[in-house]
């Protein structure tokens, strides 16, 4: 049996590790083909070497480009790779621009496609994820799905899936090996913070840093709060923030992108998250942080529901708010972290359900 896991971009390579690890323990066959999406040394191979990955089998290089481009070079990449030799089945995480590319690769040259993260809905179809996510679950055999929410979700949609599992979320599963090593993160003593003393910050979705109203109204908002804030800055964020003329207000340390370990280390430090990202509402929430989510919908209800975390957009006078409201965030909030997106076990139920999949009798 050949797995090809296919991934490139940062969160989906941490997806990814934790179920290549768990092949490997199982003596399945299973190469990385990295798309080159995220091409920054930074933003792709650190997260190889940190979450130790072995080097991609094949990497396709796309590079920076408009989306279309990138997609478009993906699936004939893929394609010219699946003429050579053929996996049994690819694992493709997330709903980034190279899960979409890849699917299509995989379902035109007969590749059946296992979805890593299947079923998680924001219902805002302005997001290029939302649209990639659903579109990415109908071409898929196997949905491996992060919680039972997700597992509604595509029932509901009636995808034509053959099978649907509840494996938790991975993430959690690179969190949970990863976060004991998460202490003390260089950043705080470099940028003079204290522990628990700041506000840790990541924007980079295109909604809110490609829209300079947006952009500016955030910066204006967390430039003003009681606590430093220590901001780590994608690369697209960085480009606007330039662009947009919009400097930085003293209370806010720019940070590179930063290693996923540091990363941790930063949420587990802070006083409160504030994010545009999907991951790391997930990873505030298991570290036990209060989240002011950047953003009008999420595809995590899940954490919204236990009151751990609430959306303020990009409303000044809400994150203003919100801050107030995250000093009286309890303990209890995060009660249901170890078990909402599964016990720490997802690596393992992916590699269940796939193996099923592909020994299941009469498969074609
Ligand atoms: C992508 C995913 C998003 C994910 C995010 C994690 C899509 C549609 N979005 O968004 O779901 O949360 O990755 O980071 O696929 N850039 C660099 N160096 C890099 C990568 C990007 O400079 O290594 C800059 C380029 O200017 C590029 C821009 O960032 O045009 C956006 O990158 P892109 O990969 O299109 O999307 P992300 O915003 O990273």
């Amino acid at each position: 049996m050949k797995v090809s896991i296919i991934l490139g971009t940062r969160p989906q390579i941490i997806k990814s590790a934790p179920v290549y690890a768990a092949f490997r323990k199982r003596g399945v066959e299973c190469e990385i083909l990295n798309t080159g999406q995220h091409y920054d040394y930074e933003m792709n191979r650190q997260f190889f070497s940190e979450l130790e990955l072995p080097d991609p089998a094949a990497d396709l290089n796309v590079g920076p480009g408009a989306p279309s481009q990138q997609v478009a070079a993906i699936i004939a990449g893929l394609g010219g790779l699946f003429e050579k030799t053929i996996p049994e089945i690819a694992l493709v995480p997330g709903d980034t621009n190279s899960a979409l590319a890849a699917g299509i690769a995989c379902v035109k040259s007969g590749v059946p496609v296992a979805h890593l993260e299947s079923g998680c809905r924001s219902g805002d179809y302005r997001m290029a994820e939302e649209i990639n996510r659903r579109l990415l679950d109908h071409m898929s055999r196997v949905l491996l799905c992060p919680t039972l929410r997700c597992v509604s979700n595509v029932k509901r949609e009636h995808v034509l899936a053959e099978s649907v599992v509840n494996v938790g979320d991975t993430m959690y599963d690179s969190l949970l090996v990863l976060a004991p090593r998460a202490t003390a993160p260089d950043s705080v003593s470099k940028l003079g913070l204290e522990r628990g003393g700041y506000v840790f910050m990541t924007l980079h979705r295109a909604e809110t840093v490609d829209d300079p109203v947006a952009l500016r109204r955030v910066m204006g908002a967390v430039g003003t709060l009681p606590l430093p804030v220590a901001f780590s800055v994608h690369p697209r964020t960085r480009a606007r923030l330039k662009e947009f003329g919009v400097s930085p207000h003293p209370n806010v340390k720019l940070l590179e992108p930063l290693p996923y370990i540091e990363t941790l280390g930063m949420v587990s430090e802070s006083k409160l998250v504030i994010t545009d990202s999907g991951g790391l509402q997930k990873e505030a929430f298991w570290l036990g942080k209060p989240t002011l989510i950047a953003r009008d919908t999420t595809e995590w209800g899940e954490i919204v529901s236990t009151g751990a975390a609430i959306l303020v957009g990009t409303d000044p006078k809400r994150i203003e708010r919100g801050y107030e409201w995250s000093r009286n965030v309890g303990a209890a909030k995060f009660r249901s972290a170890g078990r909402l997106f599964g016990k720490g076990n997802a690596s393992a139920k992916v590699a269940d359900a796939v193996e099923g999949y592909l020994k299941k009798p009469g498969r074609d």
